[in-house]
């Protein structure tokens, strides 16, 4: 995880931070994800073990399932959280960022943002002495992944040796899902319009994690061969928040990246179909496929309070 020592000098003990997927070591995330297995088994007998622990939702953007599973998370665990609005404004428009984390510091235990600009995640994580987590970003969208990941073992049991196919934009969640993957040692392989490919620097770090692991990336621009041999074939919108303006020129250029019957169909018999929603059905995924017995949207959404619950108590505890 991220550390911040040097921006706060009263600060003794390196703090840890979630600002991107890369904070986590492998250990760390494999760790998580047998915890929020456990959490999810056994969710009495982590009642308790936050209990006295706040967290700040700082969210520049809307949300309906991460606002509700950090709130739900950490009163499960016998904390409580804060819930601050910020729409239509940023973080750092009413005051510095680094005086909103040096007040949230004295209040709270943890920090939990979404943000517009990866920069604000780093630089309230640079100045706060108590866990920043990224509840999304223009870049990254850590949580979402830990949960991806923590569904595709529940269902296929052992990770190493999957394939996820991503069919889409080349956006947050597909680079959260590169670099999580290729760290737990899935292959990778992303289907995008030609000038919507994932970020070359994001993509060089998940290159460096999958020859690690062992995993394989493919990019491509076919989403029939993204898709070949897939044991999950995963979309998200294809205008994500802020891009609203370009809602229109996008559906045009990602007519083809659809994830229909017949793309589904092009994938291993048994492969699921994943979406971190909201979906735009009719969009980048089509009714049927959405509502198939292959569909494991609300898996996902359920996981994302297990596996947040992981990782609260891993980062407050
Ligand atoms: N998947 C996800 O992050 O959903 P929200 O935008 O509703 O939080
Ligand atoms: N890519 C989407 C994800 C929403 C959970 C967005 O950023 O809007």
């Amino acid at each position: 995880m991220a550390t911040s020592t040097i921006a706060n000098p009263i600060l003794k003990v390196a703090t840890r931070h979630m600002t991107t997927d890369l904070d986590l070591t492998t250990g760390e995330a494999a760790a998580l994800l047998a915890l929020a297995a456990q959490v999810k088994r056994s969710p009495r007998k982590y009642a308790h073990k936050l209990t006295g622990r706040y967290l700040a939702l700082l969210f520049e953007k809307p949300s309906l399932r991460t606002r509700m599973t950090f709130e739900l998370a950490i009163q499960q665990l016998g904390g409580g959280a804060v819930f601050s609005e910020f729409n239509g404004h940023r973080i750092g428009d009413r005051e510095p960022i680094q005086d909103v984390a040096r007040n949230l510091e004295r209040w709270v235990q943890g920090i939990v943002a979404r943000t517009h600009d990866q920069r604000t995640i780093d630089e309230l994580a640079r100045w706060s002495a108590v866990p920043v987590i990224n509840a999304l970003s223009d870049l990254y969208h850590p949580c979402q992944a830990l949960a991806d990941f923590f569904t595709l073992q529940e269902k296929f049991g052992e990770l190493r040796g999957l394939k996820l196919a991503f069919v889409g934009d080349g956006n947050n969640v597909a680079h959260s899902l590169l670099l999580t993957g290729a760290r737990l040692g899935v292959d990778v392989a992303v289907a995008t319009p030609p000038g919507y490919e994932p970020n070359p620097e994001v993509l060089a770090a998940a290159q460096a994690l999958a020859a690690a692991s062992g995993a394989t990336l493919r990019l491509t621009h076919d989403p029939f061969e993204a898709v070949q041999g897939a044991h999950a074939v995963y979309t998200d919108v294809w205008a994500s928040m802020g891009q609203e303006s370009e809602a229109r020129r996008r559906r045009k250029s990602f007519a083809c990246y659809q994830v229909s019957e017949k793309l589904l169909a092009a994938a291993r018999p048994e492969a699921i179909f994943m979406h971190c929603l909201p979906a735009h059905r009719g969009e980048e995924v089509t009714d049927a496929v959405i509502e198939s017995p292959a569909s494991v949207v609300f898996d996902q959404a359920e996981n994302r309070l297990h596996a947040q619950k992981a990782l609260l108590l891993m980062m407050l505890s």
